[in-house]
């Protein structure tokens, strides 16, 4: 059903962990799905499409539901194309929720032009709901150790804003248009979510988002306005068998430091202070004094330095 109208009757307020959606671009007469070569037998028909003239108060109707349905600290990402962005984030910015990244998609098989240049991004805009806890797994694909062959973090590379994930080809099967990668979604869900919490989709489309999710052990809830998508995906579903997908996926490796993000008391930094001066006395070096207070105090290397930088008559060199 409609969404809009699905979400009031069906979703509580303040319910939902996490929002993925995907909603249609609004682009009439969109070529988008003709450019991966592939069958359009195999494309199920009756996409909703949304006119241009009704983009923006749509965009306000379902953001706003959409907001109303997020637990206080949930999180909410958006896709869209260029097009119509500028609706988007006129609706997000009508709600209270709070801007957090503006992601690029950057994905294989763009529309093939010749005038002008190749487009093959999309926006990925995430919000939070404010008022809770935010569910932000920072290690929890790449540890705070793990390198690439340069020497480059793993994790800050992967937690860069610009994403390059290819489309899947899913040649001979049943799809719908537009399905999203199932990396980009693991990856969103991943950060995004805990096992157990409650996903919305508000545009279900081909199921990628509620298959991905059931993948890993989330619930999820959603509405597809075409009648035989959901038809066919829904059975699709409920053939992926729970939690599947965490024995395939990578997870963060590596040693955390045992009172990361706990708040420092008076009497710590005090200490703190005196080793630093007692340390850095015989080593004369900055960061290998850092370093080993890391050991002794247990937290990362930067909270080390904020907390040294703060310290009175500090000078730092
Ligand atoms: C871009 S597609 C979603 C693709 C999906 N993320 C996937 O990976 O397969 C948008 C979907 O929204 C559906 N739709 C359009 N208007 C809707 C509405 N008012 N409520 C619910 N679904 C709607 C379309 O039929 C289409 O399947």
């Amino acid at each position: 059903m409609d969404c809009i109208e699905g979400a009031r009757k069906y979703i509580r307020n303040d319910s939902v962990d996490l929002v993925i959606t995907d909603p249609p671009f609004g682009i009439a007469g969109d070529q988008v799905h003709k450019h991966y070569h592939r069958k359009e037998n195999f494309v199920l028909h009756g996409y909703q499409e949304i006119e241009t003239a009704e983009y923006a108060a749509f965009s306000r109707d379902w953001i706003k539901e959409a907001e109303r349905v997020l637990r206080p600290g949930g999180s909410i990402y958006v896709f869209s194309g260029y097009s119509n962005l500028l609706e988007i984030l006129n609706a997000l910015r009508q709600t209270k929720l709070l801007e957090v990244n503006h992601i690029i998609w950057k994905y294989n098989f763009g529309v093939y032009t010749t005038k002008k240049y190749v487009s093959s991004h999309y926006h990925i805009l995430y919000y939070v709901k404010p008022g809770g806890k935010v569910t932000f797994n920072t290690h929890i694909r790449y540890g705070p150790d793990e390198k690439d062959t340069k020497g480059r973090s793993l994790n800050y590379q992967d937690r860069e804003d610009v994403w390059i994930i290819n489309r899947e080809y899913k040649p001979g099967r049943v799809k719908n248009k537009n399905e999203l990668p199932s990396q980009l979604l693991i990856k969103i869900i991943q950060y995004s979510s805990n096992e157990g919490d409650l996903i919305a989709d508000f545009f279900l489309g081909g199921f990628s988002t509620a298959k991905t999710a059931v993948g890993l052990n989330r619930a999820i809830t959603g509405f597809e306005i075409n009648p035989s998508a959901f038809k066919y995906h829904l059975s699709e579903l409920q053939k992926v068998q729970p939690g599947y997908l965490l024995k395939q996926i990578k997870s963060g490796k590596g040693k955390y430091p045992a009172n990361k993000n706990k708040k420092w008391n008076e009497m710590e930094i005090l200490s703190l202070y005196k080793r630093y001066h007692e340390i850095y006395n015989q080593l004369q070096n900055k960061s290998r004094t850092i370093k080993i207070l890391q050991e002794e105090f247990g937290r990362g290397y930067f909270a080390i330095l904020n907390k040294i930088e703060q310290m009175p008559g500090h000078i730092v060199r």
